[in-house]
């Protein structure tokens, strides 16, 4: 879970490096470092704290090299220090490598070199890497131009867990070795000039012509030309891929923070999603899928599985999936799924869904799920990630890129991508009323303009959140899909401000929950579904009457109930609710957040993309 930028071309490589570890900082924030090519040889400047505080570093503004590598750290194996920070040097310092992932056999390696007489500085697992390199380099008699390529082959074959890793030499000035498995690495190239991230917006200022490497391929990056390499070091051929993301997307284009700019985003992001896939009195349509109605029928189970919030757009589509299709669906936790040997057959259908297509427990059971003769579908919001490599087929969700660490506009483009996909199926498979899903597709071409109405009326959430920023716990409340959406609210809320909350079906508080409602707690409640709404507002009422102080989100009539504060949303669909009532609540964390000075953007300890287990 860290940041990895590297340059090869004809200017200054430092700011460039810089620049791009700023971008990347969601990935990790606890150290960031930088080496360059210089003439005396490998520089290496680096130290704990935030990328911003390599410019105060002592040497900087003097580096001159046109190649370089730089790293943003979230911190897996020794604590955030100069010492562990990247980039790691051989103890020769011939070679200098960043790396993104977690060498899971890095003490039987230390071992080994510390065996064959090399010293360990840092407490990482990265160290191994340029040490094992210069192990393989000087048992190398053959002295050809691939002599660095097979070190940095040799090395990464004997390295277990995962790996993106940028290398350079002081005696190879024009060249450098990235690597990957299991560990996201893009390079963005021109005629003259390459940049290697571990994302694409980092870079996508420079280019939009992109090489996404696979699992186990080695490239040569030279300033004017890019050679791929199989595990076995044979030439092969990689296409480049046109990314027509604006670049302006990675910007914070006037916003305090991204996860702002994110969140207004989301009338425009969820017409994306939609697309062409719906069109009046048209079949919806999925250009990259081909599900028969005999396959369609012969599945008795979907399973949708994924992390955190993607987790909970899996859950707000269930009700969906399950009443359009008559196909029972079970969402579940990827790192739960992958350890917990589930019941999957070529009889199951099997969907992920990742923002980062990157996040390793859902990729790990994207496998699981493969070895086990499922079909499985990939929703993911980044072309070309990992995830989307390795499914049967892919859908976007075509949000563009999501920076904040707190997840908003990717979950509701999932979820809207997820119904329109349970409405592609029921009308594959004619398993529910058409007239009830043309409804329900004109409702889903409105969301944008609902959103748009949502985001207009939330001065009673900045006040509310002005209020209550310095309370300790905080409930939510919901049944049904609202439910689902209270948790996604409470999550995010304890992500970006770090308030304790929780989040419960209304009708289980009386189950144990209810002991903690105490004099003054605020609780907040969603109440969108018709058939629920009265019961839900019975279990506020019991809070109430407990002393919590109440902030319901509906859109039916529930003014007049003893609420503190009632926000109300326009009406839709119940099917597609969730996508309009998250929106207040993604504002409720952010301002509260705000109130408290917090990071917005990199809440402590997290990172965008959960790399690792
Ligand atoms: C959301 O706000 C979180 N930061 C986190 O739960 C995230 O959704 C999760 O890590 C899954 O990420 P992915 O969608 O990239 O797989």
């Amino acid at each position: 879970m860290c940041g990895i930028v590297g340059y090869i071309g004809t200017k200054k490589a430092s700011p460039i490096l810089i620049n791009g570890l700023l971008k990347l900082e969601y990935r990790g924030y606890d150290s960031a470092g930088i080496s360059t090519i210089e003439k005396y040889g490998v520089s290496n400047l680096k130290n704990k704290g935030r990328v911003a505080n390599l410019y105060d570093l002592e040497g900087i503004n003097d580096l001159e090299g046109t190649v370089g590598i730089a790293h943003t750290r979230w911190a897996t194996h020794g604590k955030p220090s100069k010492e562990n920070s990247h980039p790691h040097l051989d103890n020769s310092n011939t070679f200098a490598v960043v790396h993104n992932g977690i060498i899971e056999n890095y003490s039987d390696l230390r071992k080994f070199l510390s065996d064959n007489g090399y010293i360990f500085l840092s407490q990482t697992d990265t160290e191994v890497i340029p040490n094992l390199i210069h192990y393989y380099f000087s048992k190398d008699t053959n002295n050809d131009n691939k002599k660095f390529l097979r070190a940095v082959n040799s090395a990464c074959k004997d390295l277990k867990g995962s790996f993106a890793i940028e290398v350079i030499s002081k005696l190879y000035p024009d060249v450098m070795i990235v690597a990957r498995k299991d560990s996201p690495l893009v390079i963005g190239t021109t005629e003259t000039e390459n940049y290697i991230s571990s994302d694409i917006p980092a870079i996508l200022s420079f280019t939009k012509n992109f090489y996404l490497l696979n699992d186990n391929e080695f490239v040569e990056v030279y300033k004017d030309k890019v050679v791929f390499y199989d595990n076995d070091l044979s030439i092969i051929n990689k296409p480049i891929k046109n990314i027509d993301w604006d670049a302006s997307a990675a910007e914070k284009d006037g916003y305090e923070d991204f996860m702002l700019k994110e969140i207004y985003e989301q009338p425009n992001t969820v017409r994306e999603t939609i697309g062409s896939r719906i069109k009046k009195g048209e079949k919806c349509a999925f250009d990259d899928l081909e599900l028969s109605k005999e396959y369609l029928s012969s599945i008795n189970k979907i399973y949708i599985v994924a992390c955190g919030t993607a987790m909970h757009a899996g859950l707000a589509s269930k009700k969906t999936f399950e009443e359009l299709t008559n196909i029972p669906v079970e969402v579940d936790i990827a790192s739960e799924f992958r350890y917990r040997n589930p019941l999957i057959n070529s009889k199951t259908l099997v969907i992920f869904i990742s923002q980062s297509g990157e996040t390793a427990d859902t990729i790990a059971a994207l496998k699981l799920s493969r070895s086990k003769g499922a079909k499985t579908i990939a929703v993911s919001n980044v072309i070309g990630s990992s995830i989307t490599r390795e499914a049967d087929y892919t859908i976007y969700t075509h949000a563009g890129p999501e920076i904040a660490v707190a997840s908003t506009k990717a979950y509701t483009s999932q979820v809207v991508l997820l119904d329109i996909l349970a409405i592609h199926f029921a009308e594959i498979l004619g398993s529910y009323d058409t007239k009830l899903l043309e409804n329900l597709k004109n409702d889903i071409l409105e969301l944008p303009t609902k959103i748009d109405k949502v985001l207009e009326n939330i001065d009673i959430v900045k006040d509310l959140a002005n209020k209550v920023y310095t309370e300790k716990d905080m409930y939510f409340l919901g049944r049904g899909i609202d439910y689902t959406v209270a948790l996604e609210a409470s999550l995010k809320l304890k992500e970006i401000s770090y308030i304790h909350s929780d989040a419960y079906a209304a009708g289980e508080l009386k189950h144990g929950p209810i002991a903690l409602i105490e004099n003054g707690v605020t609780v907040i409640g969603i109440l969108t579904d018709k058939n629920l709404v009265e019961k839900s507002i019975s279990n506020i009422q019991e809070v109430i009457t407990r002393g919590a102080k109440t902030f319901i989100i509906s859109n039916q009539d529930v003014n007049n109930k003893n609420f503190d504060y009632v926000l109300n949303i326009p009406d839709t669909n119940a099917f597609i609710s969730p996508i309009l009532s998250i929106i207040p609540l993604q504002l409720f964390a952010y301002y509260i957040s705000k109130n408290k000075g917090l990071d917005v953007d990199k809440p402590r300890n997290l990172a965008k993309s959960v790399t690792v287990e």
